[in-house]
Formats: structure tokens, C-alpha cells, sequence
């Protein structure tokens, strides 16, 4: 242990920084067995701290990474994605992109998960089963960071407002490009607020984001658009952002309240990427 605040020490666990803007690697920990409820609040503070938590050299089957994604909420399947790729599984979301195909969206746009829903998941889970080193990393992004370097002004305007989220922005992108399957049965739009504090650490961070964020409550797109474009372009600064560069075996997972990720779509058609990936139920904004 790095002498890290809040984080309760457990023995053989050790945690160290990743960079400066988030993320942190989590050693001596094999996530294929259960853990104990002194490690799993070792693991829940260091995600709330870090954002981006980093196992490296895993081999966690479907059963034991709902496991340990249950440790910090409720574990269900992806609301849109309606098919299970892992038949006894459907908690589990393949991402896979296979023989020039994507298979559950390609992911290479700014996003943070499943924010159209009442409840956006507290942090999802991502097992990498398939990958080239160098190649698909994905990119994680702080808006805690991103919103204390706003000015006082911005601050105060943004912690009156709300947004309105939809999967429909989504849908439409996926379909136009057809790489993905079909999203049925688009859910109705919701309002979370734009400055949202984090109860594990009282931090304040944005919470609109280019997927999902349609506009601001009370007023148009057109209205909106500025705005988000800006809070869009600033954001994903490099100040702000942490890069993983994948290895099979790596599990990483991301506090989904508190970043933003993308996928870099650059590896070469022929190239297998597998993610399983499992996303715990968070609250309700406020
Ligand atoms: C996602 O959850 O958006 C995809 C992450 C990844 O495939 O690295």
C-alpha cells in the first residue's frame, strides 16, 4: 500500500497510481475467487479514489466476474443488447470485434454508460479475452478533473441546470452505420443534473456526455449545442485522461459516474478484440 487516504490497508494488496489524471493498478488480488468483505471495501474505496481500478494477469470465468461486480451493485443485462452471447450469462455484454465485424457497437465515441437510464451504473467491468498489445486501447477520462479546472462562473451556472439523456442519439449512429445490432424499444428520456457529487468523496464532476446527453432541460438542441460542444471538447483534454493499453488477462474497472471512456478503433480489420463486460446498477442522480 502507497500510503493512499481513506484506503484501509490489506495485507498482500498493494496499490499504485497509474498517472496523474486517474487510474490506479491493483496487485495481489486473483479476482477468480471470492473476496473477503475487508478486501472488497479495500477495492470499492481505491475506485472511488482512482476512478479506474487495473488487475493485470486474470483468468476470472463469467460466474466469478458477476461476483465480483455484485460487490458494488446490482448486476443485470444491458437493457438495449438484448441477445446473450454467453447463453447461461446474459449479465455478461460481449464486445467483440471478429473477421472485420463489430458485434455490441464499436465504442469509439466519448461516452459514459447507459446514462439514459433512471439509474446509470455505478462502474462497469471489462475482461479483456482477445486483444493486440498496442492496439484498441481504451481511453478514460476524469470529469471530476475536468470540472474543477472550469471557472467559478461555469461552475455556478452548470450546478443549476439539468440534461436530458436518450439512447436515441445512439441508436441513430448505429444504425446509419449498420455495424451494430438492432436497438429496439428505446426507453423514455431522462433528466439527471449536470453537476453531480459524488457521496464516496463529496467530489463534484460533469455529468452530460456526447453518447447519450441530448440537451440541456428547458431548452433545444440548438440551444444546447454550444454549450455541450464545448464542455464535449474540454473534457477529453490530456490533462484528463488515463489510456489502458490492454493485455489479455486485464480487468479494469471504471467508476461510470465519475469518467467517461473510448474506444481507439485503430487496429487493423483483421484484428480479434473480446471484452465481457458487466456493469453494476448505481442510484438515482440527485
Ligand atoms: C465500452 O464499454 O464502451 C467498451 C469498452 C471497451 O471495449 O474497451
Amino acid at each position: 500500500m502507497d500510503g493512499l487516504s481513506g484506503i484501509k490497508p490489506v495485507s498482500g494488496v498493494t496499490i499504485k497510481r497509474l498517472g496523474g489524471a486517474l487510474g490506479a493498478e491493483i496487485l495481489g488480488m486473483d479476482l477468480a475467487k471470492p473476496l473477503d468483505a475487508a478486501t472488497a471495501e479495500t477495492v470499492k474505496r481505491a475506485l472511488s479514489e482512482h476512478l479506474v481500478i487495473v488487475f493485470r494477469g486474470q483468468d476470472v470465468p463469467p460466474a466469478a466476474q458477476i461476483a465480483f461486480t455484485r460487490h458494488f451493485g446490482k448486476v443485470e443485462q444491458h437493457p438495449l443488447y438484448r441477445t446473450a452471447q454467453i447463453p447461461e450469462y446474459p449479465e455478461i455484454l460481449v464486445l467483440e470485434h471478429k473477421g472485420g465485424q463489430f458485434l455490441n457497437g464499436r465504442n469509439d465515441i466519448w461516452h459514459a454508460d447507459i446514462t439514459f437510464s433512471e439509474t446509470p451504473p455505478l462502474g462497469s467491468v471489462l475482461h479483456c479475452k482477445a486483444i493486440e498489445e498496442g492496439f484498441g486501447d481504451t481511453l478514460f477520462a476524469n470529469v471530476q478533473r475536468a470540472y474543477e479546472r472550469l471557472s467559478p462562473g461555469m461552475k455556478a451556472m452548470l450546478g443549476k441546470m439539468k440534461a436530458v439523456h436518450s439512447a436515441e442519439l445512439l441508436q441513430r449512429r448505429n444504425n446509419k452505420d449498420s455495424y451494430n445490432v438492432g436497438i429496439k424499444d428505446i426507453p423514455p428520456a431522462v433528466e439527471h443534473p449536470v453537476v453531480r457529487t459524488d457521496p464516496a468523496t463529496g467530489r463534484k464532476g460533469l455529468f452530460v456526455n456526447p453518447a447519450f446527453t441530448e440537451r440541456f432541460a428547458d431548452m433545444t438542441e440548438a440551444e444546447s449545442k454550444p454549450l455541450l460542444d464545448y464542455l464535449y471538447a474540454f473534457v477529453p483534454q490530456p490533462e484528463h485522461v488515463y489510456r489502458h493499453r490492454w493485455r489479455v488477462g486485464d480487468v479494469v474497472m471504471f467508476e461510470n459516474r465519475c469518467v467517461w471512456h473510448y474506444v481507439s478503433c485503430d487496429y487493423p480489420p483483421e484484428m480479434h478484440r473480446r471484452m465481457h463486460r458487466t456493469s453494476a446498477t448505481g442510484d438515482r442522480l440527485v
